[in-house]
């Protein structure tokens, strides 16, 4: 099962295993890290599950969609590693990469 690395916004990593297919966002609901708020359910619409990507990983990831696009710029947290967790598929590609929580808004 891929492993993904979590930093929480108190800076705590922590190491969990994520099932392939799931989002990011799901991944890390599920391990009960409730710092991820995902209001809208995953559906692109609140930005409440941004997170950082470790640079090594960005490029394995889909393209950013144009709503993606148009909420993350709602954050004052973005910069050029934000995502929507629930924008990313995990799977065996990402084993092992390291996502922080972005600062709530
Ligand atoms: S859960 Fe709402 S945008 Fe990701």
């Amino acid at each position: 099962m891929p492993k993904l690395i979590v930093v929480t916004r108190e800076g705590e990593e922590r190491e969990i295993d994520g099932d392939a297919g799931l989002s990011v966002m799901e991944v890390i609901r599920d391990a009960g890290i409730d710092e991820i708020l995902a209001l809208c359910g995953g559906c692109c619409s609140c930005a409440t599950c941004h997170i950082h990507i470790d640079p090594a990983f960005v490029d394995k990831l889909p393209p950013i969609s144009e709503d993606e696009n148009d909420l993350l710029d709602s954050s004052a947290d973005r910069d050029e590693t934000s995502r929507l967790s629930c924008q990313v598929e995990f799977g065996d590609a990402l084993d092992g990469m390291k996502v922080r929580i972005a600062a709530e808004d």
